[in-house]
């Protein structure tokens, strides 16, 4: 089981001294997130409740003369150097798109991005539906703002980030892991409303811990079949926007209209709507168990999400229902569910302090057990989001 500590500042700076023998004029961190409940509801304009985490990405650089970026991953033990036009992915050293596509976004608003060596560390799982990709962007972000001498709201640092994954990465995802990277805070979730973008703080309940377990596989068809389901959410939106005037995304479908048009629907389309909508009911329901102390019910509301996304929305796999599965008996765990895409990767369970040891072994055991697999167990944190990390020239 591996303790929550958080990327030290100078960890970052350590790996750029050792790959430069120089000084980092700038530095920027940023956390990786998990997400209690709202799945695949950022995408169709509705909720989500995400925590950052206290694990995520720094980097480290200082300016260059000239047009070339070198970019070494401490963790990969690899480097490469571009220029700064064209900014082309290459699958080569494809853990350098994530920092081009913040320069292509930035370069794109017409803000100047200063050429640079930097380094690139991190402490989140990368694979594990943490969002290690966006606090790679957002921590790139708050890089190039420091180095550059501009300003950006922590906002506009968010959508910078996602338009970099989107735009240049080419992948189509939301917008809750760049939020949840940018604005999160200590010991709180966050609710974000993803048509509005307004936030609001959610405690998470006293006594209780964020414990993920890491399934280990990830499955290759998890892009592909994300932007699937997006479709199929679109296609819902259109038909049922002809009965239902005002209706742009599924965000605007209640439960009672959902159930009333489902006749209507392709029965494909039909699952894939039922759990968007259903799952963004679970959200407001969510922060009310939150909020008023009711573990009991948020259990139930996130082992209604999973199986939501397993038999309607149909992103888990066996091994993830499996985790659950062993979780949800546990009668010190309130809450247990696939957390971020799904197709493999974590699920999040919300656990009595005391007894974290205790679920860690018998989700470890029960898990090797029966898939033969091992778990990976992290104990998160709830923290606060990006950061510039303070250096000689900026302190
Ligand atoms: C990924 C995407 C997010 C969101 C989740 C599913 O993490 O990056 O935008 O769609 O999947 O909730």
């Amino acid at each position: 089981m591996s303790s929550a500590v958080p990327l030290a500042r100078e960890a970052v700076f350590a790996a750029f001294r050792k790959a430069t023998n120089q000084a980092p004029e700038a530095a920027a961190y940023a956390p990786g997130r998990v997400n209690l409940i709202g799945e695949h509801t950022d995408y169709n304009e509705g909720f989500v409740l995400p925590a950052a985490v206290d694990r995520g990405v720094a980097l480290a650089a200082r300016r260059v003369p000239g047009d070339t970026f070198t970019l070494h991953a401490v963790d990969f033990g690899d480097s490469c150097a571009f220029p700064r036009a064209p900014l082309e992915r290459n699958p080569k050293h494809s853990w350098a798109d994530y920092f081009k596509g913040v320069a292509w976004a930035l370069l794109k608003r017409g803000i100047n991005v200063p050429a640079c060596e930097a380094a690139i560390t991190g402490d989140i799982p990368r694979g594990a539906g943490l969002s290690s990709s966006a606090a790679y962007e957002v921590a790139t972000v708050l890089l190039f703002q420091t180095l550059g001498g501009f300003e950006l709201s922590s906002l506009e640092v968010a959508q910078l980030a996602r338009e970099a994954e989107n735009g240049f990465v080419g992948v189509a995802c939301g917008i809750m892991d760049q939020m949840a990277s940018a604005f999160g805070e200590q010991g709180k979730a966050l609710l974000l409303d993803c048509r509005s973008l307004a936030r609001e703080t959610v405690a998470i309940p006293p006594g209780l811990r964020i414990v993920v377990v890491n399934s280990g596989v990830r499955h290759s068809l998890a892009s592909s079949e994300y932007n699937k389901r997006r479709a199929e959410c679109e296609e819902g939106v259109r038909i049922m926007a002809s009965s239902l005037p005002g209706v742009t995304a599924l965000r605007d479908v209640e439960p009672e209209q959902m159930a009333r048009l489902a006749p209507a629907l392709p029965p494909l389309v039909r699952k894939r709507c039922r759990h968007v909508v259903s799952e963004n009911a679970r959200v407001g329901q969510a922060v009310t168990a939150m909020r008023s102390g009711d573990t009991t019910r948020l259990k139930t509301l996130m082992a209604a999400s999973h199986v939501s996304l397993r038999d309607d929305y149909e992103v888990s796999c066996p091994e993830l229902d499996i985790l659950v599965d062993l979780a949800l008996p546990l009668p010190y765990c309130h809450g247990a569910r696939l957390t971020g895409a799904g197709f493999g990767g974590s699920t999040v369970n919300l656990v009595e302090a005391d007894a974290v040891g205790t679920f860690s072994e018998t989700i470890v055991s029960g898990y090797r057990q029966h898939s033969g697999r091992a778990a990976e167990i992290h104990v998160f944190e709830p923290s606060a989001g990006a950061r510039v990390l303070p250096t000689a020239r900026t302190m």
